[in-house]
């Protein structure tokens, strides 16, 4: 098991954890297995390569009293959302020593299981979420979770390539394309969403500035009335075959599961970047947001408390961004002097709702291409 440190962008907590290890699964069939969930191997994969680097597995009580209550792990580094694994408190004596992570009946990893805490999950969900309404989709999961946690260090035995292998990269990996590429400044994008103009306009404003683009579209679990990643990821496709600069952008997935839990997942979303390399991250309006339970800049504001060496990369804020029929452009508040009736604003309930009809996205909202694709995708998925 080795630890490496960069040269280019420090990893948070300074070096890049690795918990990849090769061995023979079959050597830990006599081991109690624990059947992981989606979230749960995503993060294992998260933790083993590095993207949230500096924990090396499953919070321990202090880290995760430090995390929910100050935003701190137990060494006062910033850390926003609790990366914990729970198993119903009926099952949690089988799993002492050393876990067998299983998905799908295989064995993946392993866990040394050094603790086990029970999580007061209400006051998680009021602190990391804001809210304890269950109908919030982050604390609906949290809910659903098992009373105890198990705390310790992870270990993975084959590195997942998940379901865009093309797009899919370790830490090590971007690190080293960044450099190959020349790139001494990287934005990073998150995006959960079908691209729209809006994001292409964040996209390339932050390019004026910075050498390259990471496009790192979420991957992991999401909520049942989000757009499939498969179809979000052929939307990026054909966008950047036509209106990118190739050798200016890499695609590549970040297989977390989505929170929904908006400033505290901006956090760990910048953290997270961070450790794939990048110098820059953005920032726009409701980041990582649901329904109305954070205001349009928390994901923003929520910066203010830390110290900027302690995240340690430079977030690019925006303004709500859409197109004034007026301006002839992609606009935002900053630089636009006409009122709301010359914009054109589309929530994503209208876009389903539009796709839903099989009616098209205007070319001003959603380039055709990627309407296209939508489009197909709504269609193939209808009842017949
Ligand atoms: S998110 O859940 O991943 O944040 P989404 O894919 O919609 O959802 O957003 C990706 C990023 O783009 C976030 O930083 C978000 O704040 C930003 N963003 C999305 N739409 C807009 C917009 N119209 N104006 C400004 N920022 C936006």
């Amino acid at each position: 098991m080795s630890r490496w440190s960069h040269k280019g962008v420090a990893p948070h907590g300074g070096v890049l954890v690795n918990r990849l290890v090769q061995a023979d699964p079959r050597e830990y069939a006599h081991l109690p297995a624990l059947e992981l969930c989606e979230r749960g191997y995503a993060d294992l994969e998260l933790i083993a390569t590095g993207v949230y680097s500096p924990l090396e597995g499953f919070l321990g009580e202090a880290d995760y009293r430090g995390v929910v209550e100050h935003m701190r792990l137990a060494n006062g580094l910033p850390w926003s959302l609790p990366i914990t694994l729970s198993v119903p408190a009926g099952e949690a004596r089988q799993y002492r020593g050393t876990v067998r992570l299983t998905r799908g009946g295989e064995t993946v990893g392993l866990l040394e299981v050094v603790e086990q805490y029970r999580p007061d999950r209400r006051e998680e969900a009021l602190e990391v979420y804001r809210t304890a309404d269950p109908a919030h989709p982050g604390v609906a999961a949290l809910l659903a979770q098992g009373e105890v946690n198990l705390a310790g260090r992870v270990s993975l035995l084959r590195l997942p390539r998940g379901e865009f292998p093309e797009h899919h990269y370790t830490p090590l990996e971007t690190r080293r394309i960044f450099h190959e590429r020349g790139w001494g400044t990287v934005v990073a994008f998150q995006t959960r969403n079908p691209i729209h103009r809006a994001h292409e306009y964040l996209h390339k404003v932050a390019l004026e500035h910075v050498d390259g683009l990471f496009l790192n579209p979420l991957v992991g679990a999401t909520k049942p009335d989000d757009v499939p990643a498969r179809v979000r990821m052929a939307a990026y496709g054909v966008l950047l075959e036509r209106y990118y600069p190739k050798d200016r952008v890499l695609l590549g997935v970040y297989p977390a599961a989505m929170r929904y839990a908006g400033p505290r997942e901006a956090v760990l979303h910048a953290i997270s970047r961070k450790n794939y390399g990048c110098t820059h991250f953005i920032v726009g309006r409701d980041h990582a947001g649901v329904g109305s339970y954070y205001g349009p800049y928390d994901a923003q504001e929520i910066f203010g408390a830390f110290r900027p060496e302690e995240i340690g990369i430079q977030i690019l804020k925006f303004e709500h961004t859409f197109y004034c029929r007026t301006c002839g452009s992609i606009v935002s508040p900053r630089t636009c002097p006409h009122d709301a009736a010359h914009h054109l604003v589309l929530s994503g309930t209208r876009v389903r709702e539009l796709l839903r009809s099989g009616a098209p996205l205007p070319p001003e909202f959603t380039r055709p291409e990627v309407a296209e694709v939508l489009r197909t995708a709504y269609q193939e998925a209808q009842p017949a």
